[in-house]
């Protein structure tokens, strides 16, 4: 496994915490990727980084199987603690030596993943290589719709997190990683759905280091972001840390086809 690839053992007790969906939501995400992506009842897929199983298990509902892999065990350890009879197999492997033979899959899933791995053309050509033809090569990332203020909040906290050689944010944003000579884009929609926050959030997951931005960054780095942060939570927002702030959130999907 190469060194840079970002494990998340330690964020597999926080991780569906921190990340879950809006109640009835990720049923609903599950929902839109079987219809934009025209998955059926005995499509078998693979998902590169599938973490928890965050939207692998409830996609799971819809097609025949899914195989997944990812470099933390104790993320996949999840899985089937959440749904023991979800029909997700899972490898402990990692994405850049895809544990299958040339031409496997019709579907590969990646959803969250290629900003974390060493070398993600390295990453997109192993899945090109166990990709049937044709085939199709779903990838999903998330946004957000920052209300003005938690925009100001937000890039405070961008001036601190770490950009040392390791920092994921030296990376290119996920949507460049496809390039035009490897691959066919067919299909680009996008999911949304209300959801709230309070700034007290940005807090708890800097003190707690849920994003991997922090986990790079030392004691005293953590310290002063937080301090920073803080301060500019309290001009937007003054004492009241807790009230929730709704916005709008959503998923992008694209389906790519390999070229050669
Ligand atoms: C942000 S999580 C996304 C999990 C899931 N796909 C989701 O959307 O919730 C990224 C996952 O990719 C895994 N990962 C990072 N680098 C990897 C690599 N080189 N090979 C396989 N998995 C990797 C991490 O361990 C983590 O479980």
């Amino acid at each position: 496994m190469p060194e840079e690839s970002i494990n998340y053992d330690r964020a597999a007790d926080f991780y569906d915490a921190t990340r879950a969906y809006p109640d009835g939501i990720a049923e609903e995400v599950a929902a839109f990727i079987v219809q934009k992506a025209l998955l059926k009842s005995d499509t078998n897929i693979l998902e590169i980084g599938i973490g928890t199983g965050r939207v692998a298990v409830p996609l799971s509902a819809h097609v025949g199987s899914i195989t997944g892999i990812d470099i933390s065990s104790k993320m996949l350890a999840k899985i089937h603690e959440k749904q023991a009879s979800a029909p997700i197999q899972i490898a402990e492997a990692s994405a850049e030596n895809i544990p299958f033979a040339a031409r496997t899959f019709k579907h590969v899933l990646v959803s969250h993943i290629l900003h974390l791995v060493s070398d993600p053309q390295a990453v997109l050509s192993e899945i090109s290589r166990v990709l049937k033809r044709p085939a199709q090569l779903i990838h999903i990332r998330g946004f957000r719709d920052n209300p003005p203020k938690f925009e100001v909040v937000a890039d405070e906290w961008r001036k601190h997190r770490k950009l040392g050689k390791k920092s994921v944010f030296e990376r290119a944003s996920s949507n460049d990683f496809f390039l035009p000579s490897d691959w066919f884009k067919i299909e680009e929609h996008r999911f949304t759905y209300p959801t709230k926050e309070n700034p007290k959030y940005f807090l708890d997951a800097i003190k707690n280091r849920w994003w991997s931005t922090m986990w790079a960054m030392s004691e005293p780095e953590l310290e002063i972001a937080y301090l920073a942060v803080e301060r500019v939570i309290k001009e937007q927002f003054g004492d009241d840390y807790d009230s929730e702030v709704e916005f709008t959130a959503g998923i992008v999907l694209q389906v790519f086809l390999p070229k050669k």
